[in-house]
């Protein structure tokens, strides 16, 4: 295994990882990489590492730049076991490297996971001189670990971001201009959906810092390196993360004898008539992390079930408990449903969009057993009239 120069004397040590399709819950059709990278000057210095189960071919690929025992600096820019697993083993392999991290968040999480190592810690303007090369550690708490921060290289202009502006995306090719780059937007924005979503304020904050800095890379920690389009990329975030959305309505339901269907075609149509752009999506059929990354930018989200045993469908049940934590603030909601006797499920679904931060733009919209061609005809027009 080889590894990859980026800049004369960096190096992409990372590995791709092209069967994964699964990170906690989130669905990655596409893989995803954990990327690595070796700076070769006064000291040796390695940022990040790679998942359980890729340490050797991280390994190789430096071996094939460098005896690894030469490293003189380990920065783990986030303690996730997806960028930290191979810590343990360069620290094991290059006994005088110090294992640099954020202070405190860092040091707990890493002793947590690999017990004592020689680490050092760092926090918001510390710097460290590696030869020619300077690297400055910006933290960015909550984005998406409290240990979280980022490394920038002002001499080669280069933002070693870990997590951020990072896609679950497996390819061998590195840049953002030699993908397909509507491909790496879909999965930077799925990324940001279903991982940063939570964290918009933590983002923002970020940005600010980011703004300051003169970047001509960015380095992820995920999928490829940004370096002809990372005014989009930066910008897509600020536009995430202040929660901009579009003339879109995202239509989410589960249905049993395809009442809640109805309704829910109903609705899509009544959008459609509005102007709008629409994502229909039954929730037998579609993923939570395909579902959240077109709730992003949607203005509209109705979710809609019927009533089972007392209860929603646990298909909308799992969904909504999933939508709750990435908190989709501001979007207008409502939900719907059919129902045979108590329907207790609309009341359920509102709770939970309510619980997740979304605004209620329409009361509830029950019907009994089979929805009437009047009773679809009045929820158009309250479609419309929103
Ligand atoms: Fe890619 Fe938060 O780990």
């Amino acid at each position: 295994m080889n590894a990859i120069k980026i800049r004369d004397g960096i190096y992409w040590v990372g590995v791709i990882d092209w069967s994964m399709r699964s990170f906690h819950g989130y669905d990655t059709q596409r893989g995803s990489t954990y990327n690595a990278y070796l700076i070769i000057d006064d000291k040796i210095t390695l940022i990040d590492t790679v998942k359980h189960g890729f340490e050797e071919e991280m390994l190789s690929r430096i071996s094939s730049v460098i005896e690894p025992s030469k490293i003189d600096y380990i920065i783990s820019n986030h303690v996730e076991p997806d960028h930290s697993f191979g810590v343990p083993l360069i620290s094991s392999l290059a006994p005088n490297a110090k294992v640099v991290t954020s202070a405190p968040n860092g040091l707990k999480g890493l002793r947590a996971y690999y017990g004592e190592l020689p680490y050092e810690t760092v926090k918001a303007g510390d710097t460290l001189s590696i030869g020619k090369r300077t690297l400055a550690f910006v933290p960015t708490p909550m984005l998406h670990w409290p240990d979280s921060m980022v490394t920038y290289c002002p001499e080669e202009k280069i933002l070693f971001s870990n997590d951020a502006f990072g896609q679950h995306l497996a390819s061998g090719k590195r840049y953002d201009d030699d993908n397909d780059l509507s491909i790496v937007i879909e999965e930077a924005k799925k990324y940001y959906a279903n991982i940063l979503f939570l964290y918009a304020k933590q983002a923002q904050t970020a940005l600010k810092e980011v703004h300051k800095l003169d970047i001509e890379m960015i380095a992820t920690g995920h999928g490829i390196i940004w370096r002809s389009h990372i005014p989009e990329i930066i910008d897509l975030y600020n536009k995430w993360s202040l929660g901009e959305t579009e003339d879109r309505a995202v239509v989410v339901f589960d249905s049993m004898w395809h009442s809640t269907e109805k309704m829910a075609h109903t609705i899509a149509e009544a959008f459609i008539d509005k102007g709008f752009s629409v994502g229909y999506y039954d929730i037998q059929k579609n993923t939570h992390a395909d579902i959240m990354t077109d709730v992003l930018t949607s203005r509209y989200l109705a979710v809609g079930s019927p009533t089972l045993n007392n209860q929603m469908l646990p298909t909308i049940a799992g969904f909504l408990c999933y939508m709750k934590g990435l908190a989709p603030k501001g979007r207008k909601a409502f939900a719907f449903g059919s129902y045979g006797w108590g329907g207790q499920s609309i009341q359920q679904i509102e709770d939970e969009l309510k619980a997740g931060g979304c605004e209620i733009v329409m009361d509830k919209v029950r019907m009994l057993y089979v929805p009437s061609a009047e009773q679809l005809a009045g929820l158009r027009d309250q479609i419309l009239a929103l």
